[in-house]
């Protein structure tokens, strides 16, 4: 094998520390590919290497912007690890959607997980997660992933990986509220160059286009001042709603290859 690539998208920073956690536990030199503000060139990914895809879930699906800059990236029967990272409400067809794009683009899915992250809209749901529990089930995670490549032969036929999820897949949802900064906002300018879909107005970094922007809140990680957030009756009254059902601690879920 030669290089083990980490590709991933990452607003909010939660699937990057995770994707981190499994490079480091794999106990091999990565390159990492950190692609939420998208991908410039195309790649081309050799049969001797192994890239480990990351996405956090959105509405039970992969992102749109994921979607669209893995499809710059082509394998040749590459072995492949597919990781979705979810608020611990649910990650219905992620991973059979992840599982079904790499495929598209000539990756072996060998192994897969979903693991969980502090929800990057409703504070509180899933804080403090990945823990030390996680971080266990993390490294277990890699190193059995890295033994499974050790002995991977791209001349073979696998059997199609199984994980969780439906076809057709969940229906996106889109909800009516988007992070806006306050009066501490000191018009910085981070989120506006950080933003991926550039949603936020440079003249006033408070204003954030409803029909722009995705709600993945990168601008609510990144701001220096802490002066973004989801804010308003409608966030607070979904928030009320829906938290509490997102309570009850989930773990994570590992597939691998029945090779
Ligand atoms: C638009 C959006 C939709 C989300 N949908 C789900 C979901 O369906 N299920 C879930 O458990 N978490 C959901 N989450 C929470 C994220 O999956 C979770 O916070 C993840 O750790 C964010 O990753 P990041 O920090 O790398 O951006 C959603 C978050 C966002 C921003």
């Amino acid at each position: 094998m030669n290089n083990i690539h980490l590709v991933y998208f990452s607003p909010a920073l939660s699937t990057r520390r995770i994707m981190r956690e499994i490079g480091k536990n794999m106990g091999a030199e990565v390159k990492e590919y950190d692609i939420t503000m998208g991908l410039g060139q195309s790649l081309d990914i050799d049969n001797r290497d192994l890239v480990v895809f990351g996405i956090p879930v959105y509405a039970g699906r992969v992102p749109e912007l994921a979607v669209n800059a893995f499809r710059k990236i082509k394998g040749k029967n590459t072995p492949a690890v597919l990781v979705c990272v979810y608020g611990n409400r649910d990650y219905d067809d992620a991973l059979l959607e992840l599982k079904d794009i790499c495929e598209e683009n000539g990756f072996v899915a060998m192994a897969a997980a979903a693991f969980i992250a502090r929800h990057s809209i409703f504070s509180g749901v899933a804080e403090g997660r990945p823990d030390e529990d996680d971080r266990q089930k993390i490294a277990g995670f890699a190193q059995e992933c890295m033994l499974m490549f050790q002995s991977y032969d791209s001349t073979k036929e696998y059997a199609a990986l199984e994980v969780k999820g439906n076809r057709p897949y969940r229906e996106p949802s889109k909800g009516g509220y988007v992070p806006a900064g306050d009066e501490s906002c000191d018009a910085c300018g981070i989120c506006v160059k950080q933003c991926p879909v550039e949603a936020i107005r440079a003249d006033d970094p408070k204003i954030t286009d409803m029909d722009l922007c995705i709600r993945c809140a990168r601008c609510i990680t990144l701001c220096p001042e802490h002066s973004r957030a989801f804010r308003g009756e409608l966030y607070e009254a979904v928030k009320a709603k829906f938290a509490p059902m997102m309570a009850a601690r989930r773990e994570p879920e590992v597939f691998f290859n029945k090779i």
